[in-house]
């Protein structure tokens, strides 16, 4: 039952939210908002258009003189009334979050709605140090100011959309800045009701969000005059429009665009704990994680036992009815991502590699209507293979066996990406030297998807830059200002006067 004080968990439409209003989309279409267990319509979004954009940032241009001077306080009473009453809520934030994506009720209750909480009071607390800097001169004192940058733009997708909400908005908001965003179009059920429930306490103007297809906003959002920075997180292709679209008015970009990263056994690790992590990273949000450790190497001393207790812990995931508390997996979050996850899985079979468990989409009592999809081990894979190279974003892991140290650290870096890694051995000198040779922005050694709070998060390589989940963040929402106050009075004397 919805402990939302309106009874209902979640509208039947949303509009665009401009300048605290909620309002229709001007082409007056819409995009239906799916269940992908059952394909039920759960609700409708207004699909944006060039007009709806620019009256956003319209409205965020002029709300931004206001916000950008608000106190320290104000903004962070608001972060942490958020916070609040996403706690109030957790089960309904949960629910929305299972119902339009597919991710177990388990995961959005336990992770994806807890560490969209917890961006909030971090960056609550972060709202006083946003302080400058000062210098001391003989003859001068420098003071450097920290500023927020202005509208910014943000766009955001669909696989973890509550969390890809907050690490945007809540530094965004704390640093003083206004925003435009711009959830996917497929799964953004509970970011809607989420800024339905909060456009009480977010002033006017402060946070917009238009709904709708990438290419129809993306273009005239980024390259708006008055649209000061992007934040992107998505697929590389997306990446490299937003890119040239930044590129008009030379407006700075953070992206995080996915990864194949690498999580290396090595002969003496707690054999239990990593396939324990190979299991979580394959079937957690069925696969469509930027962080999943997909590229599986296996020092082939332990390979063959691995090999056996990891396709026993596959074969047994519950699949289901997300909605389902004792659900492990649910289906892809789109027939579109079902259909690329297939033809991934069909590619790996011409390329020759061999399935030991999976490799097909997963049939049965309640799963038909949904897009479900084996969690699935490749085998006979090697690194240069399409499979080991491009991101599945499916519960599809490719293992590749090893011998020595040295060569596992150069596959693990023959990759595009570089956005997380495992290491798993029970030799600290070990763990040490193999996570500072991977090209990558994180390494878990001995427990995989380990985030912990206000560490910086983000890529090496084509998997982006910028970092965000951390305070560096902030220095991508806010700019600086030199100030030099001479304290030596009268002219230099430089020139006859
Ligand atoms: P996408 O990159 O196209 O979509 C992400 C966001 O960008 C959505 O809000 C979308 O509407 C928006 N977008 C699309 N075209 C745009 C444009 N021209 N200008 C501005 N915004 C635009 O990703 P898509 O197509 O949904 O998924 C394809 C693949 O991308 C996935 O299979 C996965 O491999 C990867 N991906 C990675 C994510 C990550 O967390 N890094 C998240 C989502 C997808
Ligand atoms: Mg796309």
């Amino acid at each position: 039952m919805s402990n939302n004080p309106n009874g209902a968990l979640h509208q039947k439409e949303y509009g665009h939210l401009i300048n605290g209003a909620w309002v229709a989309g001007d082409s007056g279409k819409t995009i239906d908002l799916l269940n992908p267990f059952n394909g039920e319509k759960l609700s409708q979004i207004a699909a944006g258009n060039s007009k709806d954009v620019n009256a956003a940032v319209d409205a965020a241009s002029n709300a931004f003189p206001e916000w950008s001077q608000s106190s320290p306080n104000q903004r962070q009473e608001i972060l942490f009334e958020i916070a609040r009453r996403l706690k109030v809520r957790l089960n309904d934030y949960a629910m929305l979050e299972t119902l339009n994506n597919g991710k177990p009720l388990r995961e959005s209750l336990h992770f994806d709605i807890p560490q969209a909480i917890n961006q909030f009071e971090l960056f609550a607390g972060a709202a006083f140090h946003l302080h400058g800097q000062s210098f001391d001169y003989p003859d001068a004192i420098g003071l450097v100011h920290r500023e927020p940058i202005g509208v910014c733009a943000q766009i955001i997708p669909w696989n973890v959309p509550m969390i890809m909400m907050a690490c945007k908005i809540a530094p965004a908001l704390a640093a003083g800045n206004t925003i435009v965003m711009k959830p996917a179009e497929t799964v953004c059920l509970s970011v809607m009701e989420f800024f339905r429930e909060m456009s009480d306490i977010i002033p006017p103007g402060v946070v917009n969000i238009i709904s709708g297809y990438g290419p129809d906003v993306g273009e005239t959002l980024i390259t708006h005059p008055d649209v000061r920075k992007v934040a992107f997180t998505g697929s590389i292709p997306t990446a490299q429009k937003v890119m040239q679209y930044a590129s008009k008015n030379i407006i700075p970009q953070t992206l995080e665009l996915g990864g194949k990263s690498a999580q290396i056994v090595c002969d003496d690790a707690d054999i239990d704990a990593a396939v324990e992590g190979a299991t979580m990273s394959t079937v957690l949000n069925k696969g469509e994680v930027c962080l999943a450790g997909s590229r599986l190497f296996l020092h082939e001393t332990i390979q063959d036992e691995f090999l056996e207790k990891f396709k026993t812990a596959l074969e047994n995931i519950r699949l289901g009815d997300p909605s389902d508390i004792a659900t492990q997996m649910g289906p892809q979050a789109s027939v579109m991502q079902r259909d690329k996850v297939c033809s991934y899985l069909e590619l790996g079979a011409e390329e020759g590699a061999s399935i030991l468990t999976g490799g097909q989409r997963a049939s049965g009592v309640g799963l038909d209507d949904g897009n479900f999809i084996q969690p699935t081990i490749f085998t006979n894979v090697t690194n240069d293979m399409r499979i080991a190279q491009e991101e599945i974003f499916g519960p599809v892991t490719c293992v590749i066996p090893w011998k020595e140290d040295d060569d596992v650290m150069r596959l693990a870096n023959e990759s595009n990406y570089g956005l997380a890694g495992g290491v798993w051995t029970t030799n600290l000198a070990r763990a040490h030297k193999i996570s500072r040779s991977m090209q990558t922005g994180t390494v878990w050694i001995n427990r995989y998807y380990n985030l912990k709070s206000a560490m910086p998060l983000g890529g090496y390589k084509q998997s982006g830059f910028g970092r965000e989940f951390c305070f560096d963040v902030l220095n991508h929402y806010t700019i600086t200002k030199s100030v030099v106050i001479n304290l030596q009075e009268g002219a230099m004397g430089m020139y006859d006067q």
